[in-house]
């Protein structure tokens, strides 16, 4: 079966590696509608974005990772906040956020992005906030680094579906 949701579910990898060229806002503000229009619990929507392009930003968001090469090598940066005054129920808030986040990640996949969630940083949550100048009730959920492939080599692997599949009642 083909079809280009598919296609782009099985070709995204995470993306470390960037060439030098910019990310254009459009494409980055095309990634924030992909990931907007997941779904939530009572549609309460409650992600909210931080782009980050400028370089100096970038470099103090890098020192707050084991990951800050990979930080430094993207062009852009998107911080992924869940808004705790939005949210009515914890764990369906953060589900929603992960249904966001990997929207955005198919989205820099099909407009020929690469792109990489980044979780260690969330270690150093508090001073990613300061450094975005962001206040308390903004909770980091991810930095995703974006920029153009260098290569689209990365390989990874799955467990095979016998080991996933509990039971077919
Ligand atoms: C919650 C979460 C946190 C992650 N954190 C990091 C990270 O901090 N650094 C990194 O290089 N990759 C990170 N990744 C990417 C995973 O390593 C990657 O998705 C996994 O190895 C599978 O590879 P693939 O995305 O190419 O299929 C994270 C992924 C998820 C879902």
């Amino acid at each position: 079966m083909t079809s280009p949701v598919l296609t782009a579910i099985y070709q995204r990898r995470s993306i470390r590696e960037f060439t030098d060229e910019e990310v254009s806002p459009e494409l980055l503000r095309e990634m924030i509608r992909a990931g907007s229009w997941a779904p939530s619990g009572l549609n309460n929507q409650p992600w909210r974005f931080v782009i980050v392009r400028t370089e100096a930003i970038r470099e103090q968001l890098a020192e707050q990772t084991h990951y800050g090469h990979i930080v430094r090598a993207a062009r852009a940066l998107i911080a992924v906040y869940l808004d705790t005054t939005a949210m009515y129920d914890s764990l369906k808030d953060h589900q929603a956020a992960g249904a966001c986040i990997q929207n955005m990640l198919l989205a820099a996949e099909a407009l020929g992005l690469g792109a990489v969630w980044l979780g260690q940083i969330l270690k150093n949550k508090k001073e990613v906030n300061r450094i975005l100048m962001l206040e308390d009730h903004f909770d980091l959920m991810a930095v995703l680094a974006i920029g153009h492939p260098q290569h689209r080599n990365q390989q990874s692997k799955r467990r095979d579906l016998p080991e996933l599949l509990l039971k077919e009642l």
